[in-house]
């Protein structure tokens, strides 16, 4: 991820966010300015304390001078608290709600978006980059209006207090903070490498851990070490210069600045000995002199963060403007639903958004017929998966068009036309919590009566109750770890439970032991009976059992009709058959 275009004009939209919270905004700024007068009145009392406290000559004079002192100090203590929780809280309200506005949008979004968009990046945007409006209100916004509202406050102060000495000022001040501006960019450069270097390593050990089996079984542990460890000091190499960068900086301003108090003491301390000026107007005017200097040193390192801050936000702000490529007209009221839709694709041309040269359907006609059952069947990369990602409308058609009972499914609800349908998988997808959970993944509202009937259904009970916890097992990353035939029923018991009337299959090709396809099979013609039905087959068994036989090749329908009738009559048929589809009993 790259860094800041730096137009703070990107984060407007973020501070769209503060407007449902604008009595907190308003009661902060209140504390805001609040705390500054009392800050900005500190050198007041500074002064009434040297000239009449310490000058004053008695006990009486110097209490009543510290009494004021503490009573400004009192009231500055409270303002920050008030400012401190209020800006603070605005910040961290502002980042949760950017991260839920964030994941609210991309849960929607349709599933080529995560092709083009690797999964670390959308994961580092909505974890890293939606705490800056955390720094930018929580702290960078408030600290920028705070140090302007003192600067304004010293500078207009130091005029009074002293006129002579504040032109000196106004000449030197530019003098000491050019070099530091300078010095205090090139290190925000560096700190934006040193971030996303420190990202890269992250992502790296990432894909190592997650593959870390691959790893281990061709024994790349060492190399893999290697170039982790060459990642590191890339990042240190950064960081190194980073910090060079910043102990110079701060080497040249501690140099500067003190430099030009001494002479501006040296000025001042001329006139306080010859009578034109008193001690507590000097002391004073240290004060103020040293508010202008650090709230100008604030204000341009605030300034570094609002950009980089801005960077965050333009990036956030396009994730939440993002929109679906799959557009959901909403729920058709005057929808019927038949109770086994019929299905079809007419004259589909379609080319994945990655590989636009490339049709991955091309001039494509199926009619799936209700309430029956259809297998796909051909080689490898013929798009028999595609066809499920059309019919799920996962991605539209270029041309041509799918239907449900003569109507496209693009006016259709998107919730009324998923609703429908229940997808197998070849490799079914479990989350993190427990078998129950899982099953019940599609119908969360769903007894535990009504998951074990699924599971039984399913031909899995018997191996979860077998589990640890039963169906109190937890499942997922952290979880029991399951074959690839019990994973298979699982999702065949999430379907199953889903009760839909259009099921999608996409049988394992990885061999099953002869027990578990036993119970797969067993599971399926269950499942299958009375839905439209369409199975990607690579079991002979499945496929005798289905009403009708598609050969697909090159993404065309090269072939339509039975078994007995493929094989007379198509060759690439009979290659695959001879080929490809498994007999469990053989
Ligand atoms: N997300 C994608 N982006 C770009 N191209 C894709 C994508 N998915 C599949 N393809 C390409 O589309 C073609 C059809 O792929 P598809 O997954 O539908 O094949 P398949 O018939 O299901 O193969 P298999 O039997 O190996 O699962 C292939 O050339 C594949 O490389
Ligand atoms: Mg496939």
């Amino acid at each position: 991820m790259s860094t800041s275009r730096g137009a703070l004009g990107s984060l407007i939209p973020v501070f769209r966010y503060l407007w449902p919270y604008k009595a907190r905004l308003v009661a902060a700024s209140i504390a805001l300015l609040f705390t500054a007068g009392a800050t900005l009145s500190l050198g007041w009392g500074l002064q009434v304390l040297i000239d009449q406290g310490f000058g004053g000559g008695s006990s009486a004079d110097l209490r009543s001078a510290i009494a004021l002192l503490l009573t400004i100090a009192a009231a500055m203590a409270l303002g920050t608290f008030v400012r401190f929780y209020l800006v603070s809280w605005l910040g961290e309200r502002v980042s949760a709600d950017l991260r839920k506005a964030v994941f609210e949008n991309i849960v929607h979004l349709h599933p080529g978006f995560f092709e083009s968009n690797r999964s670390g990046e959308i994961m580092s945007r909505l974890t890293t980059d939606t705490t800056l409006p955390q720094t930018i209100i929580g702290s960078s916004f408030s600290m920028a209006l705070r140090s302007s509202l003192t600067l304004a406050g010293a500078l207009v102060m130091m005029f009074v207090t002293n006129l002579k000495l504040s032109l000196i000022i106004g000449i030197g001040v530019p003098l000491v903070l050019l070099p530091i501006l300078i010095f205090g960019r090139r290190v925000r450069r560096l700190s934006n490498q040193s971030q996303d270097s420190i990202a890269s390593v992250g992502s790296y050990a990432g894909e190592i851990i997650q593959h870390i089996r691959v790893v281990q079984s061709y024994t790349r542990e060492r190399y893999e070490s290697e170039a982790f460890s060459a990642e590191v000091e890339r990042a240190f190499a950064i960081a190194r210069r980073r910090i060079r960068q910043r102990a110079l900086l701060i080497c040249t301003a501690i140099a500067l600045l003190f430099t030009g108090m001494s002479g501006m003491l040296w000025e001042g301390g001329q006139d306080v000995i010859s009578g034109r000026m008193s001690g507590g107007e000097l002391g004073a005017f240290v004060f103020y002199a040293v508010m202008v200097g650090s709230g100008v040193a604030t204000l341009s390192e605030v300034w570094g963060e609002l950009q980089r801050a801005a960077g965050a936000a333009e990036r956030l702000v396009e994730l939440i403007a993002t929109k679906s490529l799959i557009i959901d007209p909403g729920a058709q009221q005057d929808w019927q639903q038949s109770a086994q839709p019929r299905l079809a694709l007419e004259a589909v041309t379609f080319h994945y958004p990655t590989r636009p040269d490339v049709a991955a359907l091309q001039d494509f006609t199926l009619p799936i017929d209700a309430g029956r059952s259809l297998a796909l069947v051909g080689p490898s990369g013929a798009g028999k998966s595609t066809v499920f990602e059309l019919l799920q409308r996962f991605y539209d058609p270029q041309q041509g068009k799918v239907t449900l009972d003569g109507r496209d499914i693009r006016e259709l609800g998107l919730q009324q036309l998923r609703e429908l349908i229940a997808l197998v998988p070849q490799q079914p997808a479990l989350f993190t919590g427990d078998v129950h959970y899982n099953i019940a993944y599609g119908k969360p509202e769903a007894t535990a009566e009504d998951v074990i009937a699924a599971a039984r259904k399913a031909h899995a009970h018997e191996f979860i109750c077998d589990l640890p916890e039963g169906y109190q097992s937890h499942l997922g990353e952290q979880g029991v770890r399951l074959s690839g035939g019990q994973r298979q029923r699982i999702a065949l018991a999430r379907a199953i439970l889903n009760d839909p009337r259009i099921l999608l299959l996409d049988e394992a090709t990885s061999a099953l032991d002869t027990e578990s396809e036993h119970h797969v099979q067993k599971a399926l013609e269950e499942l299958m009976r009375g839905r439209t039905t369409v199975i990607i087959a690579h079991r002979l068994s499945t496929i005798l059992h289905a009403d009708k036989i598609a050969v697909m090749d090159h993404g065309t329908v090269v072939a339509c009709g039975s078994h007995e009738e493929l094989l007379k009559t198509n060759a690439l048929y009979g290659r695959l058959a001879r080929l490809q589809f498994r007999d469990p009993k053989d």
